[in-house]
Order: structure tokens, then C-alpha cells, then sequence
């Protein structure tokens, strides 16, 4: 793990300029990583290098670089943003000369491809979303759109997160028994990303295994 966070550092060190198209990733830079990325890290170096991994919303590959480093051989990482998967591409081919990993493109939309683990990670969004329930299927949509993977790992704006917040609204937030109802035969594994007030928002990171 401090092997490839030296490698990012060091990356971003070279390319300032990523910094302005991702703000998010500015704790690569600085020492503070996220930890978000860390629990990632964890589950991913535990899973078997033949899985075949999809990641949905890699922005400019601050998590693809995990799957890439542990050497899974099958990553593919959707990015919709022209410009960010651009610059995932970019580091992901300076960093690990693969240039088969990032996928410019929505996912699931009209796209289809199986995976055995399928990586949500720091990508909350409420497109087309009106309700909690929209909020529920669109998580589910995902995973069977991914052809119901034996591992789904997924980050969530957790429910116990109860500050108004427009960018993260509370029809978006998820509770544990939610998540256990969705995938009623799964075995639930939950970690905590984030603790509000010691953060800006409650989220969890959840293993949910076949
Ligand atoms: C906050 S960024 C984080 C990127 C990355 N997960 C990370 O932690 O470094 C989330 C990205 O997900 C992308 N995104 C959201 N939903 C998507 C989808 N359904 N398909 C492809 N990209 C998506 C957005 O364009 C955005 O760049």
C-alpha cells in the first residue's frame, strides 16, 4: 500500500494540473488519503486476482490504480466524463503501461459486461433518481447490470447522516437494513468511511458477498 501511495504522490507531483480537474484527489498529494481508499485497498488485496473487476466512476483512476497494482488482470473502469477518463487513462498507462482499463462511458448504460466484482466507491450521484426507492433500484440496477457479481463493494451515504445537505439529500441516504433487504441472501460485511461531525458526512463502504 505505501508503495503505490508513493507512486501517486509522486505522480501528482508531475501533474499538478490534475488536482484542478479533480479536487478530490488532492489528499494523494498531501499525505492525507482518503479512507475510502484504504478500506478499498484492503478488501481488493484479499480477493482473487482472477476476478474480473468492474469499477463504475473511476474520475482520473485514484481507485483503478488498486486493482492495477494488486495485478487483476480484468479491470475494466467506467468514467462518462470525456476530460476525467482522459486523465485516467493517462495515469493508469504512465503508471502501469495498461491502456485496456478505463472506459470512456456510463455505466450500465447500454453497455454490457460481467465482472465478478463490481467497485462503487466515492461515486454518489442522484441522476434520474426522485425518490429513495429510485435511490434503492438504481444500486440494485448496477449490480444486476453487472450480471449480479459475487462481490459488489459499494460506498454509501449512510442514514445516520441526518445534517441538510443538498449536494448528498436525505432520500439518497441508506441504512444497513436497507442495504441487507436489497440483497436478502448476501452476506453483509459494513465498514465506516466517514463519521460526521469528525467529517463532512456519515458514509459506509459495504462488502456485500454472494
Ligand atoms: C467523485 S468522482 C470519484 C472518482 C473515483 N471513484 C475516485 O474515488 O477517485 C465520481 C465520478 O463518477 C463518475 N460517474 C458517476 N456515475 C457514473 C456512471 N453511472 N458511469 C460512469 N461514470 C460515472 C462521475 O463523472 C465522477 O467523475
Amino acid at each position: 500500500m505505501e508503495e503505490l501511495l508513493s507512486l501517486l504522490r509522486t505522480y501528482y507531483n508531475d501533474n499538478p494540473d490534475e488536482l484542478i480537474l479533480s479536487p478530490w484527489s488532492l489528499g494523494y498529494s498531501n499525505g492525507d488519503i482518503p479512507p475510502h481508499w484504504k478500506i478499498t485497498y484492503e478488501l481488493l488485496s484479499k480477493i482473487s486476482r482472477d476476478s474480473r473487476i468492474i469499477e463504475v466512476g473511476c474520475g482520473v483512476g485514484d481507485i483503478t490504480v488498486i486493482p492495477c497494482s494488486l495485478e487483476f488482470g480484468s479491470i475494466v473502469s467506467y468514467e462518462r466524463s470525456t476530460e476525467l477518463a482522459d486523465a485516467a487513462t493517462h495515469k493508469i498507462s504512465i503508471l502501469f503501461n495498461r491502456t485496456d482499463v478505463v472506459k470512456k462511458g456510463s455505466f450500465p448504460e447500454g453497455n454490457v459486461c460481467l465482472c465478478d466484482v463490481l467497485l462503487v466507491v466515492n461515486c454518489v450521484y442522484t441522476d434520474n433518481v426522485k425518490s429513495h426507492q429510485d435511490y434503492l433500484n438504481n444500486l440494485r440496477l448496477l449490480y444486476t447490470s453487472a450480471g449480479s457479481p459475487t462481490k459488489y463493494i459499494l460506498e454509501v451515504i449512510d442514514s445516520s447522516y441526518s445534517v441538510p445537505d443538498p449536494e448528498f439529500p436525505e432520500y439518497i441516504r441508506v441504512s444497513e437494513a436497507e442495504i441487507r433487504n436489497l440483497f436478502p441472501y448476501c452476506k453483509i460485511s459494513s465498514f465506516v468511511s466517514y463519521q460526521y461531525p469528525t467529517n463532512r458526512r456519515t458514509k459506509k463502504i459495504y462488502l456485500i458477498e454472494k
